[in-house]
């Protein structure tokens, strides 16, 4: 088992004789509140205030944060009667964009959650002037600073999965979203505050399954194959929970990349690997394509949350918790030691050959590699972004572009499945 070596900023001691971020945080419901317990943890962070425009969210918030961190139920009032160094952005998705622009107007530096915007336009005008300004920005996808992650992405760079070839992943789920409203449905409020609380559910405010959770995943893909997609197909309804919601309970996509042949390709011919093909077809210039599947459901949490990566040499199957690598059969080049990266004990993997499937799914696993995370993401990205903060660093560990990026992946996967086509990604002119 290897213990993973992350790359995100750690909490240097010897940074500390600096005074801690002035942070405020907008949208003090779930994730708000988590990431405001989190922040009362960190040295580096002091939560001058919190904002929410529902009160029982806001004294919750409030409550979380301690009786130093001052409350207000308007946003641009809280921005105007002072100014913290910093604004986390934790309301529903339509919120993100205008409210990262107030902040920055004002020169905070940033942390939205994700996915950083409701439409790839806004995502686009953000972006454009997040890196005109120099802003410090980072977008709240927290597998960017989880050290299985990094130390999956330092064996794809290494070589140990030879030419990745396809992703799958899902987040499959058993519950339906809803959120229980505090008065009945004959209430005067009940319209009002049922798509406040519910908004996930609300295209209006939403874009469902891939902003809420398809997001974290494919930017795993994006970050892993360094590539945004050329294509996307998908399909997906409401065909469980049909309770008056809008967004699909069920989402399946796939989407295309085309990336350059890998140099290692050249050395395997050189290698004389027995299954390689002949050296007539096998190094053309060409493109090659990538498929990564992404599926969400509702009402199955068969396999949960989890991405499998696979190459020509191997597979990795990712959780936020622990990375797995199976060895491929005939991948037996030692290399995966390259520029001393990987230890050479490594060499355990060679008992998780995936030799052949059999009719018993689990046959072919055999005993695989380890990626052990102790830690806590959501808490690790927090102390990276102050750390930038204090530094006036905008190259965050998930800056304005890899947001972009992001966005851009998961909406389109939307528009793919509501218009029932195949939908093409903007080339970089475009
Ligand atoms: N990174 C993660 O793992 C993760 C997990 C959960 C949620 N999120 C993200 O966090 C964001 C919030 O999700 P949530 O589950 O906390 O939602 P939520 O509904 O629990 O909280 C949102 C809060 O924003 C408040 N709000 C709405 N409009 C406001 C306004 N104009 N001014 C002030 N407050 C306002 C609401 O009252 C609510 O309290 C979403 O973008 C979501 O995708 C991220």
């Amino acid at each position: 088992m290897l213990a993973a070596a992350g790359c995100i900023a750690r909490e240097a001691q010897s940074a500390e004789s600096r005074p801690p971020v002035r942070v405020a945080v907008v949208g003090t419901g779930g994730r708000g509140s988590d990431l405001i317990r989190k922040l009362t943890t960190i040295d580096r962070a002091q939560i001058v205030a919190v904002c929410d425009d529902y009160p029982p969210h806001l004294e919750q918030g409030r409550k979380y944060a301690g009786p130093e961190a001052r409350s207000f139920e308007n946003y641009s009032h809280m921005l105007s009667e002072m100014t913290p160094q910093a604004v986390v952005v934790a309301t529903p998705l339509v919120q993100h964009y205008g409210m990262c622009r107030e902040a920055l107007d004002a020169g905070c530096a940033v942390f939205c959650e994700k996915t950083m915007c409701h439409t790839v336009e806004e995502a686009k005008t953000l972006t454009a002037l997040i890196e005109k300004t120099g802003a410090v920005f980072q977008v709240g996808l927290q597998r960017r600073a989880n050290a299985v992650y990094s130390q999956a992405a330092a064996m794809v760079d290494a070589g140990m999965l030879g030419q990745i070839t396809a992703i799958k992943c899902q987040w499959h789920r058993n519950n339906p979203w809803r959120r229980p409203v505090p008065v009945g449905k004959d209430h005067p409020d009940w319209p009002d505050l049922e798509r406040r609380l519910n908004w996930r559910l609300y295209w209006e405010y939403s874009q469902g399954l891939m902003t809420e959770l398809a997001s974290h995943q494919l930017d795993v893909a994006n970050r892993l194959l360094k590539s945004l997609p050329r294509r996307v197909i998908g399909v997906g309804g409401i065909d469980y929970w049909r309770d008056g919601r809008e967004v699909f309970d069920i989402v399946f996509c796939i989407y295309e990349y085309e990336l350059p042949q890998p140099v290692f390709r050249e050395k395997e011919a050189k290698s004389g690997r027995s299954d390689a093909p002949s050296e007539a077809t096998a190094f053309s210039a060409e493109p090659y394509k990538v498929r990564v599947t992404y599926s969400s459901l509702q009402n199955n949490a068969f396999e949960g949350a989890s991405e499998l990566v696979m190459g020509t040499k191997g597979t990795l199957f990712l959780t936020q918790q622990k990375g797995l690598f199976y060895r491929e059969y005939g991948a037996d080049d030692p290399g995966w030691s390259r520029d001393g990266r990987i230890d050479r004990d490594a060499s355990i993997i060679t008992s998780g050959k995936t030799l052949k499937m059999s009719n018993d799914p689990w046959v072919h696993r055999g005993k695989p590699f380890e990626i052990d995370n102790q830690s806590d993401d959501t808490r690790d990205e927090l102390v990276a972004f102050l750390q930038n903060v204090q530094d006036q660093n905008p190259e965050t560990i998930c800056n304005a572009r890899t947001g972009y990026e992001n966005a851009l992946t998961v909406l389109l996967g939307n528009q793919a499945m509501r218009e029932g086509r195949s939908i093409e990604f903007p080339t970089e002119s475009s």
